[in-house]
């Protein structure tokens, strides 16, 4: 017997300000599958995570909506919590960042790195809203792009021509909280030395702890020289506040990947037999896994792993990166209704079928993962209700009726269950280094044998036949045996059709190595079906409930109780000012998609005497843009053209509705010509 490791896993804390959808939970449900595997062999692997319930972000959505960061988190936490336990992910401790035990290991942590010589202070020069009374973050700062002149661009990079630059070079800056115009202040920072761990970082990222992709992308910024790291933020801000610095905060990413230790030290308080020291010192011989997302690879390969090293604990055993999901090959998008929640997916489909595709599709690499919702249903389908589950309802009918579900003791397929035996080595070697794709292709390899090897037995036409009995009993028994072995290697994947197969097949909980065993001369319990098949509807309704999601989150109103939205009245006008607005009618010429938008339509507007461009934000209620073509609608034929990353706007159409799907474009009654003006 190998020795039991000893190994500690976790996934990216999800920030706690919004929820949990397909894309995270590709993540976790990653992680989740390689922990359970690890169980089932009889390792000690301990999974943990937490809320990320830090930064102004939060702060900000907190006060939005009426409440504290506190109530906001603890509502947030309780979403996220449900979503994880019913997509079947077991966390061992799903803790906040906002705990005791995470401010006290932050401080000490920054501590040691203070006085280890590790932390520079110095005075940065920054925007300031003047009227919110706090400085902005780079995301909160707007303005005019200094190389293209578009306008609403973020301060630091350009949607449109895709530059970069600090906010100071933002033309015509104002707050994107308060709209005022930003001023410059000067404050104290807090810097982490991270150049001090270059040597380290070298060795470390080439030491077999990341794929090799990641590797290289690290090596081009070693390279590239390493910078101080700014881990401090002013108040008002949602966080820790630093020793002995009043109004001066950790940023979040400070203390989120110390939330790893913290949810774990939170755990070592109710399970006695875990021991903090043991998984954190210097010298541990327990494994440390983190599981994240492509976009996250420097905080965990870079900072986290110095912040580590120079606080005198352990580093990373390896970090596993993923990539991100698409589906139906493009980006996640509400328009298209692909943007979908856990919550929503949950609300139409079973847990396991979407483990399974992620299981079905995931290697080792840092590719990206494509949901095709056709393939989807396909492969589900086909795989497990199809493959495995068909082979037990094959055999246990026969069972119980020909022997009152005890089945025999005859092997009428040693090869095969040996055969069976004999490909666990290299399961457990695909899902120990990740590679579900492989190891779900071997277990379906093989339950295509078992089903050609019944199908060639014929059991159904055996049983009709005199004297047969025994030799039906015999390949039924080893049809529920091999059925038993898949699920054994299916189990990580699928733990509640594992736990269904367990109370059908009467035995305690599976574990890896019982597939060397077989069941002889054993009593079965009732058979009901374990998995029923993916109908397409379902996805389809999946997909119009996350447009409703949509409509839902884009809509002004309160709870959707199917009334109006009552919008308040703008301020008055006088009849001149009205007058100004020149409305005119006009003919949707052409009406397109927008390449790369996803709310936009494109409209070629014949208004009399010329054509006009105009990009409207109505494609979610018009997904069929040719249905608009021939239409007469009103254009506000004045107002100054805009420039938009995909083209120049000039004027408007005139629609009504609260967003989504519910958007109803203005039009004259009949009789109206291009070009008329609206009086
Ligand atoms: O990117 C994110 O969603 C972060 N909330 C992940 C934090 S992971 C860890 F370091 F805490
Ligand atoms: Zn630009």
């Amino acid at each position: 017997m190998s020795e039991v490791r000893q190994i500690l896993v976790t996934s990216a804390l999800p920030y706690a300000n919004g929820s949990i959808h397909l894309g995270h939970m590709l993540e976790y449900i990653q992680t989740d599958m390689w922990v359970r595997f690890q169980k089932l062999r009889g390792n000690q692997c301990i999974y943990v995570c937490a809320d990320d319930a830090h930064g102004s972000a939060i702060m900000l959505r907190a006060e939005k909506e009426g409440i504290t960061p506190e109530q906001l988190i603890a509502n947030v936490q309780a979403e996220h919590s449900a979503d994880f336990a019913d997509f079947l992910v077991d966390f061992d401790n799903f803790h906040s960042t906002h705990s005791e035990e995470n401010r006290e290991l932050s401080e000490l942590i920054y501590g040691k790195l203070r006085d280890a010589g590790h932390i520079a202070t110095r005075s940065v020069t920054q925007y300031y809203d003047p009227e919110k009374g706090m400085f902005l973050a780079d995301r909160f700062i707007k303005g005019t792009c200094p190389k293209c002149a578009a306008e609403d661009q973020y301060g630091d990079n350009c949607e449109k021509c895709g530059a970069t630059y600090e906010p100071t070079d933002l033309k015509d800056p104002r707050s994107a909280i308060s709209g005022a115009t930003p001023v410059l202040r000067d404050s104290k920072h807090f810097f982490f030395k991270l150049p001090d761990f270059e040597a380290m970082l070298k060795e470390w990222t080439r030491s077999g702890t990341l794929q090799d992709s990641v590797a290289n992308k690290i090596a081009e910024w070693l390279d590239g020289g390493l910078h101080e790291w700014d881990i401090s933020r002013d108040a008002p801000y949602f966080g820790f506040e630093i020793p002995d610095e009043p109004g001066k905060y950790f940023y979040v990413w400070l203390d989120a990947p110390i939330g790893y230790m913290a949810s774990f030290k939170n755990l070592c308080s109710r399970r006695p037999e875990l021991d903090f020291d043991a998984f954190w010192n210097k010298d541990s011989s327990a494994e440390l896994y983190h599981f994240i997302g492509k976009d996250i690879i420097n905080f965990h390969t870079l900072f986290w792993p110095a912040m580590l090293e120079g606080a005198g604990y352990r580093k990373p055993t390896a970090v596993n990166v993923h990539g991100y999901l698409t589906v139906n090959g493009q980006k996640m998008s509400k328009s298209r209704g692909t943007f979908i929640k856990a919550r929503t997916y949950l609300d139409h489909l079973n847990p396991e079928y979407l483990r399974y595709y992620y299981a079905a599709k995931l290697g080792r690499g840092v590719d990206d993962l494509d949901l095709n919702l056709e393939d989807f249903v396909q492969k589900v389908n086909s795989d497990l209700v199809g493959k495995v589950v068909n082979i037990a309802s094959r055999c246990a009918g026969f069972i119980h009726k020909g022997n009152a579900g005890v089945m025999v003791a005859d092997n009428a397929a040693p090869e095969l269950t040996e055969a069976f035996r004999a490909a666990a080595p290299s399961i457990a070697e695909a899902y120990e280094s990740r590679d579900f794709a492989r190891a779900m292709r071997e277990i379906m390899a093989l339950a295509d044998r078992a089903n050609a090897w019944i199908a060639d037995k014929a059991p159904w036409a055996l049983n009709k036949q005199e004297g047969k009995q025994a030799e039906v009993q015999a390949i039924c028994a080893t049809g529920i045996n091999l059925f038993r072995q898949l699920v054994i290697f299916l189990k990580p994947v699928l733990p509640n059709l594992a736990a269904d197969a367990e109370r059908f097949l009467n035995v305690e909980p599976l574990r890896w190595n019982d597939h060397q065993t077989l069941l002889s001369n054993h009593q079965l319990n009732a058979f009901t079906p374990l998995l029923t098949r993916i109908e397409p509807a379902k996805i389809e309704a999946m997909v119009e409930a996350s447009k409703e999601d949509l409509a839902a989150s884009e809509s002004t109103a309160p709870a959707g109780n199917g009334e109006l939205t009552k919008e308040p009245l703008a301020a008055e006008i006088t009849f001149d000012q009205f007058a100004a607005v020149d409305l005119r009618i006009a003919l949707i010429e052409k009406c397109e998609f927008v390449e790369g938008a996803d709310k936009l339509l494109r409209l070629t507007l014949d208004i009399g005497d010329a054509k006009r461009n105009v990009f409207s934000g109505i494609k979610s209620a018009y997904p069929d843009p040719s249905k608009l073509e021939g239409r007469l609608t009103l254009y506000v034929a004045n107002l100054a053209a805009r420039k938009m990353k995909f083209g120049v706007s000039e004027g408007m159409v005139l629609a009504a509705g609260p967003g989504g799907e519910e958007i109803y474009l203005l039009s004259p009654d009949s009789g109206a010509k291009p070009g008329q003006r609206v009086k």
